[in-house]
This record gives structure tokens, C-alpha cells and sequence, in this order.
């Protein structure tokens, strides 16, 4: 089967599907892997890395036409549908709860794909898991994102000129986004403060240096260790347990976000007018609207002297990372569905099932 990696054509996006070792490793249980010239290039590879361990590099028309398996990171767009064949299989994250559009496109050539978004939360997925793997790395740059923007530092400093307390970060959300977060702003000396709806993370942020701030969530539910939207009353009370810290913070990140919704609104203007000057937001939700009631997307909003930085770009930004750990991700995948470099189809199977969107043209579990 040959494997065709596409160059990423997404504004600002530096990241590539398949890095030079991951090829091998693919070459090695028996797959071709033809790479689209300068696919890696913005991950610091060059196409002679990928040649020197036995991929072919080859102009965008050819991998189109002669790849069996065509892999990406991002949905493939209106430009890579007019390139495709009936009979291919595609693989990226699809988004397909809220990109009905695309996968009805798909369909339409005769295609087949896997949504690498939708693999489910179960332990044996955790290695193909690109949510964590990308989300892992959002979480640590957030915090230097941060560093580069707050006018203090992190750890507590005793000089002769006098002694410098610990700055004091706030994190909403301890997900893998969160709690990456939290190791890091520890590591850098701050004083971390965390909170979450779902009351098991409690744990996890104690044990990475965090004080939990616990908001009480009965009638709360959550579902497959996601969080379901929260009620009127679990917003009041977790606005009156969170505003003493979130009015002392430096730094605020937040994570939070709910699968296939708009993401909540932690953080309103009003309590954003009551923080301290110069303290900076880092809202890793932008993309879902936001967690706090003023970001904008991939801009900078400075409200009475606080700084709201509405992001999505962290994984994009230390690509060569981010790229090394989605290609581990596909190997992964593509070992556990496959058997001597071929398709196994075993529909019954959990990640099959879960992740494979459009078989031959036809849209399943919708
Ligand atoms: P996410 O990105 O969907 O959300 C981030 C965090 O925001 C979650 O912890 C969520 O509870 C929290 N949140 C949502 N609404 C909130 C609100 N109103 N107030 C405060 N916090 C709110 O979550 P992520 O990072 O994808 O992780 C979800 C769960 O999946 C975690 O428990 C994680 O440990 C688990 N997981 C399991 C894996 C596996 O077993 N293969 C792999 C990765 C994650």
C-alpha cells in the first residue's frame, strides 16, 4: 500500500503528518510513503531526510494520484477534493460533528475516511490519542506564551536589591491541556491554582503542585471523562469560589472546553475589569469561542491594563515536537489497522468503528 503525506496548506500551519523516522518505520512493516516536495520543510525536515531512509518525495499531482492512503493533519479542503479518487482512503482530523459538509463531499467521490479526532478515550487508544498529544503541547507553550507576555516573573527570587515574590497563575480546566499547564508553570516557580467541573481531576492537579479550587458539582454530569455543559447555578457558585485567586492572578489559562459545543464562558467582562493591571489571559478555547467573554481569536485584547490573548496556535508553534508525536500517533493507528501493510476492516472493533467516518462513499454512524 503506498502512503502519500500532503504538505499542510492551512494559514499559520507549520506541522506535517509523518516525520522521516515514522517513514521508516512505516517502510519497514512494508508500506510505500511517497512525500509531497517541502511537506516537512516548516518542521525543520527536509525532503533529503526523508529520502536518505527510503521514502520517495514527489510534486502535490503525483501523491494524489498515486497514493493508496493520503494522510494529513488538518481537514482536507475544497482544493485536495477535487484531487481525490474514488476508491482512496483519507486520514486527518475531520471534525465531523461540525463538518457535515465535508464528509457528505467525501462521500460523494467515492472515498473512504478515518477522523483521527474521533479515536475514544479508552487506555489501549492512548498512543494514537492526537487530542493528548497535541493538547499535551498546547498546555506547556501556553504557559511560555504567557511568560513572554506578563511584565513579572515566575519563581521567587531573594537578590540583594531586594526579594521577588512568586508570580500566581490560575488554570480553568485540567485536562491534558491543563495539567501539562500546571507541571509547567510549577516547573518555572510560580504558585499554581486550578479548577475543574469534573471533581476526579482534583487529584491529578494535587499531584502536580496545584491547589484545587473545588466547586461543589452535584447534578453535574459528564460522559466518557468529557464534561457536559454546566448549569446556571455551577457557574454562580464557581464564579464565587474562583474570583478571590482569578483578582490575584498573573496569569490565567484556560482550557476548558466541552466536546462538540461552543466552549463555556468562565471568565466575563466584569470579572475581567476587577483583575489586576497587567495580568495576562492565555484562552486556549478561542477556536470555541472562548472561554473568557473577551477574546478574540489570534488577537491580543488588552481590557484596563489585562491582556486576553485568544489562541489556537501552541502545538503549531513548536512543530517539530508536534509533528514527531501526530506521526507516532498515525503508526500507531495505522499498525493497529492494518495487517501485513493491508486494512483489516474489523468494523466491530471499538477504534475502527469509532473513527472510520465514510466507507466506499457511504457515511456510517451518522
Ligand atoms: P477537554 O479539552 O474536552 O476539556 C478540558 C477540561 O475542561 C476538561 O477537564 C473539562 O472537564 C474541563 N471543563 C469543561 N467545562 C468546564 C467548566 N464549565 N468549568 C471548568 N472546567 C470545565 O478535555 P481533554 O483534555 O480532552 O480531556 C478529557 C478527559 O479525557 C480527561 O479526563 C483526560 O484525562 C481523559 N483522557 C483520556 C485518554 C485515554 O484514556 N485514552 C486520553 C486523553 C484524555
Amino acid at each position: 500500500m503506498k502512503i502519500g503525506i500532503l504538505k499542510e496548506t492551512q494559514n499559520g500551519e507549520n506541522r506535517v503528518s509523518l516525520s522521516p523516522n515514522i517513514s521508516k518505520q512505516l517502510i519497514d512493516k512494508g508500506f510505500k510513503v511517497l512525500i509531497e516536495e517541502q511537506a516537512g520543510v516548516n518542521s525543520s525536515y527536509q525532503d533529503a531526510d526523508y529520502i536518505d531512509l527510503g521514502a520517495s518525495v514527489e510534486k502535490r499531482g503525483v501523491v494524489f494520484k498515486e497514493a493508496d492512503l493520503l494522510i494529513k493533519i488538518n481537514p482536507f479542503d475544497e482544493e485536495d477534493l477535487k484531487l481525490i479518487d474514488k476508491g482512496q482512503i483519507l486520514i486527518s482530523q475531520l471534525y465531523h460533528k461540525s463538518n457535515p459538509e465535508l464528509i457528505e463531499a467525501i462521500a460523494s467521490k467515492g472515498a473512504t475516511a478515518f477522523s483521527m479526532d474521533a479515536i475514544p478515550r479508552i487506555s489501549r487508544a492512548q498512543d494514537m490519542d492526537v487530542l493528548s498529544s497535541q493538547n499535551n503541547l498546547a498546555g506547556y507553550k501556553s504557559v511560555i506564551l504567557g511568560a513572554y507576555e506578563m511584565t513579572k516573573i515566575f519563581p521567587l527570587m531573594m537578590t540583594a536589591a531586594g526579594t521577588i515574590t512568586p508570580s500566581k497563575v490560575l488554570i480553568f480546566g485540567v485536562g491534558v491541556a491543563g495539567l501539562q499547564a500546571i507541571a509547567t508553570a510549577k516547573r518555572l516557580g510560580a504558585v499554581v491554582e486550578a479548577t475543574d467541573i469534573r471533581t476526579e481531576t482534583k487529584e491529578q492537579a494535587e499531584s502536580l503542585g496545584a491547589k484545587f479550587i473545588s466547586v461543589d458539582n452535584e447534578g453535574e454530569t459528564s460522559e466518557g471523562g468529557y464534561a457536559k455543559e454546566a448549569s446556571e447555578d455551577y457557574v454562580k457558585k464557581q464564579k464565587d469560589a474562583v474570583n478571590k485567586s482569578l483578582f490575584q492572578a498573573d496569569l490565567v489559562i484556560t482550557t476548558a472546553n466541552i466536546p462538540g459545543r461552543k466552549a463555556p464562558v468562565l471568565i466575563t467582562k466584569e470579572q475581567v475589569e476587577q483583575m489586576k493591571n497587567g495580568a495576562v489571559i492565555i484562552d486556549l478555547a478561542a477556536a470555541q469561542g472562548g472561554n473568557c467573554e473577551l477574546s478574540k481569536l489570534n488577537e491580543k485584547v488588552i481590557v484596563n491594563g489585562v491582556k486576553i490573548i485568544g489562541t489556537t496556535i501552541a502545538p503549531e508553534s513548536v512543530s517539530t515536537n508536534a509533528s514527531e508525536l501526530y506521526a507516532k500517533n498515525i503508526y500507531n493507528f495505522l499498525v493497529h489497522l492494518t495487517e501485513d501493510a493491508k486494512f483489516k476492516w474489523d468494523l466491530e472493533e471499538e477504534i475502527t468503528n469509532d473513527t472510520l467516518i465514510v466507507k466506499d462513499g457511504t457515511i456510517r454512524n451518522k
